[in-house]
């Protein structure tokens, strides 16, 4: 794609919040006022709504947008059984779980002519997608843009660039995503990605389970973390194309396919808190200790899908961003532990502070419920002894998707090539310090 492109999503990308009641117009008076659903919508246009939620959850989770489109999107001739690529869904029950410390290199590259959809590969996940529970780690490799659209009615789409910018057009608009951005691509809404480099690369997590929302902020107060204006949605911009157009729909697992005689990108104006968005991880706003020790890594919680219960997600979206390191008398980096969550990472950019190499952009790893990890051995021995001077750690941007349930890989993530063979190794050598008679 052009850099007209990236100049026309730059501007468009304007309209801020989260979880709020927006509304967008690409034509003036294209939007009703006063009600959802009139007799005759303004300029001919096709009413419709699209839920996000149950029509009866509580108002502070509810989410629904109303579309305003040349045509309903029930326009369209049934829909056939496509090959499901490399995706897989949950239940994931082709290997079972894995309580090994695993971690992968880059994917190979792809064949040429490989647009976002095809390029998507699927790690693992847990919980069930018809149960709209649990989640799906996917990576994502690109050198085509999409001629053919898609949506999923499993989960939500957070993408995670690591590699080359993307346009992400959307039926409420255009997104320009960045490496250092995530755009959310909310439960079946259709898009299509167009690259803005030769190559793109990066991460999907996919949420089967409740749209992924701010984490709450308790005795942190009334502002922190990420900021809600640092949100964006799209402004209304729509397609008016008719011919045949291939339309994706990822359901129950599998891909399913149409052919639609036109765009279904034609929303010229909507409203509502059902939306797409991106958010640019350097305007997270870092919290950490300013005494001794660290506040545990949920402090870095970017979004959360919550659960049934108070405090456990399905899954965190959490990121370690560039931040001062001031503890006294503390071991900085993360520390040594076993978490009853399972913690997939990955890195977009530069070093993780726990480790000192192997852990590469594009690469990821995997420690599942209660496996023991934490800094290697050359990380440890260097923080042990580290003058306690104030420090900024900013080389690096490294993410996590924490779930409550252990990640089950798919065969292709098992028997993978660039799964690394020697990852234990990195906790090797790590001496006996403790000496009773001293
Ligand atoms: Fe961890």
């Amino acid at each position: 794609m052009s850099g007209d492109a990236r100049k026309t999503a730059e501007q468009l990308d304007h309209l801020s919040g989260f979880g709020n009641e927006h509304a967008s117009e690409a034509v003036p008076g294209a939007l009703p006022e006063g009600r959802n659903s009139p007799q005759r919508a303004p300029l001919g246009l096709y009413a419709e709504q699209l839920s996000g939620t149950a029509f009866t959850e509580p108002r502070a989770h509810n989410r629904r947008s109303w579309l305003y489109r040349i045509r309903p999107s029930a326009a369209h001739p049934a829909f056939t059984r496509t090959g499901n690529g490399a995706i897989r869904t949950a239940p994931f029950t082709e290997t079972v779980p894995d309580p090994n410390r695993l971690r992968w290199n880059p994917l190979p590259e792809p064949p040429a002519g490989t647009d976002f959809l095809a390029g998507l590969w699927t790690l693992g996940g847990n919980g069930d997608a018809t149960q709209r529970t649990g989640m799906a780690v996917h990576l994502y490799q690109a050198n085509s843009s999409m001629q053919r659209f898609f949506s999923d009615a499993d989960g939500e789409l957070l993408i995670v660039p690591e590699s080359g910018g993307l346009l992400l057009r959307t039926e409420f608009g255009l997104l320009h995503v960045e490496p250092g951005h995530v755009a959310l691509i909310p439960r079946g809404v259709r898009f299509r990605v167009e690259l803005l480099d030769d190559f793109a690369r990066g991460y999907v997590c996919e949420n089967y389970g409740a749209p992924f929302q701010l984490p709450d902020l308790g005795p942190i107060g009334a502002n922190g973390l990420a900021n809600a204006r640092d949100f964006l949605a799209p402004v209304a911009a729509y397609e008016d194309v008719e011919g045949p157009v291939e339309v994706v729909n990822k359901f129950g697992g599998n891909l399913w396919t149409a052919t639609y005689d036109h765009s279904p990108l034609d929303v010229v104006a909507w409203h509502g808190n059902h939306v797409p968005y991106v958010y640019d991880l350097r305007r997270f706003n870092v919290i950490g200790t300013i005494s001794y020790d660290h506040p545990d890594p949920s402090i870095f919680t970017v979004l959360t899908s919550p659960s049934d219960t108070p405090g456990l997600a399905g899954v965190d979206f959490v990121v370690f961003a560039p931040r001062w390191l001031v503890g006294e008398d503390t071991f900085r980096p993360p520390y040594f532990h076993r978490n009853v969550m399972s913690e997939y990472m990955g890195l977009i950019e530069g070093a993780y502070d726990a480790k000192a190499e192997g852990f590469v952009p594009g690469g990821g790893s995997l420690h599942n419920m209660m496996s023991a990890h934490g800094p290697d051995r050359e990380t440890f021995e260097r923080a042990s002894a580290a003058e306690l001077k104030p420090h900024k750690v900013d080389d690096g941007l490294a993410f996590m998707f924490e779930t409550r349930w252990p990640v089950t890989l798919t065969p292709q993530a098992a028997g993978a090539g660039h799964l690394q063979q020697r990852y234990d190794d990195v906790w090797q050598g790590l001496e006996r310090h403790f000496r009773p008679s001293h």
